[in-house]
């Protein structure tokens, strides 16, 4: 289970002259302003659950998923996955989980199964542990043809299949997906679908997911649970029908802009 409180998180940014004002000179301060990417975030994540995040671009849901991988850390908030603080013990946290991040950077040179047996050695599986895991995971993940060939020249659904292999190399029991299904054809996002929803299954793990979209069928087709996310802030939570049944809305579309663009109000 992920538990997020209260999460926060601003990135120095540096802007750009004001028109009219004399430029720069290479010895004074470049002016800098501040940019709220996350400002107040809270959600919980279950476990056999697939929780969403959904918000339009910008709403602070990548900057949400790094700080929950440990990548960069919080101005202000608690996460705790399984009851450990992860800010606290990064490590410790990270061998629970799973992440898939927007960039799927892969070994080109290498293949397929040995991308996801060096990350499951990495992760301190013996090599025959290793290639035992390449193997179920090539048949979790329906892509068993695509083991023995070089990733260089793979399809962006080959890409992600091999990426999020890699990502589950240690059998983590939390997943964190960013925008999973972008780039992806209509076929490579059913079969994402259809995996995750396997590996939410008690015979798939019992897994707890947590993905980021600003799409919305994505959502009603898949999440169990959904977070709506914008400026940074969390302003709604509840299943799809629950949602709807909050705005009184027939459509989620309308529903998701109602919460997240005019403060909730119908
Ligand atoms: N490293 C960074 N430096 C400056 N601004 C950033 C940085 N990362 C994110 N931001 C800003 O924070 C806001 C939220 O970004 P992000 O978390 O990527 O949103 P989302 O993933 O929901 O589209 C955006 O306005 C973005 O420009
Ligand atoms: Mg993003």
């Amino acid at each position: 289970m992920i538990r997020i409180e209260h999460l926060a998180r601003s990135f120095k940014s540096e802007s750009a002259n004001r028109p009219g004002a004399p430029p720069r000179r290479w010895w004074q301060p470049a002016r800098r302003t501040s940019v709220h990417a996350v400002r107040d975030i809270s959600f919980t994540a279950e476990n056999g659950r697939i929780t969403g995040l959904l918000g339009p671009n910008g709403a602070g849901k990548t900057t949400t998923l790094r700080i929950l991988a440990g990548l960069i850390s919080p101005d202000a908030g608690t996460i705790h996955v399984d009851g450990i603080d992860v800010v606290a013990q990064p490590a410790a946290g990270l061998a629970r989980m799973g992440i898939l991040s927007d960039a799927r950077g892969l070994y080109p040179r290498l293949t397929a199964r040995e991308n996801i047996v060096y990350f499951a050695r990495l992760h301190g599986l013996s090599r025959e542990q290793a290639e035992q895991r390449a193997d179920v995971l090539g048949e979790l993940l329906e892509m068993k043809p695509l083991l023995e060939r070089r990733t260089a020249g793979f399809s962006q659904g080959e890409r992600m299949k091999t990426a999020l292999a890699r990502a589950l190399a240690h059998d983590p029991s939390h997943i964190v997906l960013d925008e999973p299904t972008n780039g992806l054809d209509v076929l490579a996002t059913r079969a994402l679908r259809r995996i995750l929803l396997r590996l939410r299954t008690a015979e798939g793990g019992n897994k707890c997911i947590v993905i980021s979209t600003h799409i919305m069928q994505e959502v009603e087709k898949l999440c169990d649970h959904v977070v709506v996310v914008a400026g940074g802030r969390s302003v709604a939570a509840g299943s799809v029908d629950e949602l709807l049944q909050r705005t009184s809305h027939s459509n989620f579309e309308d529903a998701f802009v109602q919460l997240a663009f005019d403060g909730g109000a119908p």
